[in-house]
């Protein structure tokens, strides 16, 4: 007798398990890894789990709906595909099963730079509903043909990622060594000439004399700013100062993130730093979240903290692992219809009703 088929997922977090079963551990620990000891990993997930919504009864209303507008567009829903790089690792399609998925979806998907496939094959497979996420080059003549090529491709926004010029692996990670193969290339930076080589002293630090000698600026992102005329998102921001510079240097938007706990491994929740970001912005400037969020509830207590929509990372790689671009499409689904569900028992029929007033503080605000 064969033993029975393990049940469907239905959730975000059934394809988290599946996955991990399925995946060489290198490349599980890759993908579910932050930073060094995943503190800032750890974080997101407690911040979600730490807030309760209020139920509202008796609100009946027949006009409800996910629809928001950003930067000139409608859009379905507010769950985005965050940029992830390197689908290849879990799928054979790679990023454009990814894409397939959300177009049939009506997601955005945001298209790595360091993804497995080039720009161009991605961008055709998401019919106008993509963003290119950017990082800055070493060399601005290499960076700018990214930027043209983004534009050709018919992709609407840049997602600028500004948190990891050096970046270090979950602990987990480093054990378990090389998630792909040495000889892999990223296509979309295969044209590039290397970069030039710096002669270190012996005493040199790789990191400040290293990459940090060479990342981006002030300077390069006003310059980024005079050479394209598509909406930019800075990714990757935390402070409010620093929140506030980028808009009056003309970014149209910011996604508060950590980088899935990827980058600075003792950063804050990003749920956790979005109050206070809203706060010095204001109501209507276009803010995006990411980090940890793997439920409809999740996505509604983003909005409710000051966010306009939100960005799934990891979620993205355990479906399409598990079943390709219908388990995508099948997460993306189960994600809104749990927002929905969500909205519904809140009383909030429109995301611009979500705040505050439906996260359960202790005490019942009156
Ligand atoms: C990422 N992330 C990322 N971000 C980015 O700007 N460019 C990139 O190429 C990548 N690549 C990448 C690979 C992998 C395997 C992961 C897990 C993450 C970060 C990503 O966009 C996003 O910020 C986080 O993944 C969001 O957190 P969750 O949803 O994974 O918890
Ligand atoms: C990462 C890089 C690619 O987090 O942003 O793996």
């Amino acid at each position: 007798m064969s033993a029975a088929p393990p049940p469907a997922p239905v959730c975000a977090d059934d394809y988290a398990r599946r996955a991990q079963s399925l995946l060489p551990p290198a490349v599980a620990a890759y993908i579910d890894g932050g930073s060094g000891d995943d503190q800032a990993l750890r974080a997101n997930r407690e911040a979600f789990a730490a807030v309760s919504l209020l139920p509202r009864v008796l609100r009946r209303d027949g006009t409800g709906s996910t629809r928001l507008q950003l930067f000139g567009r409608t859009l379905r829903h507010p769950i985005l595909l965050a940029p992830v790089a390197r689908h290849g690792l879990v799928h054979a399609d790679a990023a454009a099963a990814t894409a397939r998925a959300a177009r049939a979806t009506a997601s955005v998907m945001v298209a790595s730079t360091q993804s497995s496939l080039p720009l161009e094959t991605i961008a055709a497979a998401l019919d106008g509903l993509g963003w290119f996420q950017l990082y800055l080059q070493p060399r601005r003549e290499d960076t700018l043909a990214l930027v043209r090529r983004a534009e050709a491709a018919g992709f609407r926004a840049l997602v600028l990622t500004l948190d990891a010029p050096v970046q270090m692996a979950s602990r987990e990670a480093m054990r378990a060594g090389p998630a792909g193969s040495p000889g892999d290339v990223v296509p979309n930076l295969a044209r590039q000439s290397p970069p030039p080589q710096r002669e270190l002293e012996a005493d040199a630090s790789l990191v400040f004399q290293g990459a940090m000698a060479d990342a981006p600026d002030w300077e390069d992102l006003a310059w980024l700013r005079r050479e394209t005329a598509l909406p930019i998102v800075a990714k990757g921001v935390a402070h409010p100062d620093d929140a506030a510079r980028l808009r009056e240097l003309g970014v149209d938007g910011i996604a508060v993130s950590n980088h899935g706990g990827r980058a600075l491994a003792a950063a804050p929740a990003s749920l956790h730093l979005l109050p206070a970001i809203r706060a010095r912005l204001g109501d209507a400037f276009p803010l995006l979240l990411d980090g940890g969020v793997r439920s409809g509830a999740d996505v509604f207590k983003a909005l409710a903290f000051g966010a306009d929509a939100v960005m799934i990372g990891r979620p993205q790689l355990h479906a399409l692992a598990v079943a390709g671009a219908a388990g995508v499409a099948h997460l993306l689904k189960s994600l809104r219809d749990e927002l929905e569900v969500t909205m519904a028992l809140t009383g909030c029929f429109r995301l611009a009703d979500i705040d505050r007033r439906a996260v359960f503080e202790r005490t019942i605000p009156c």
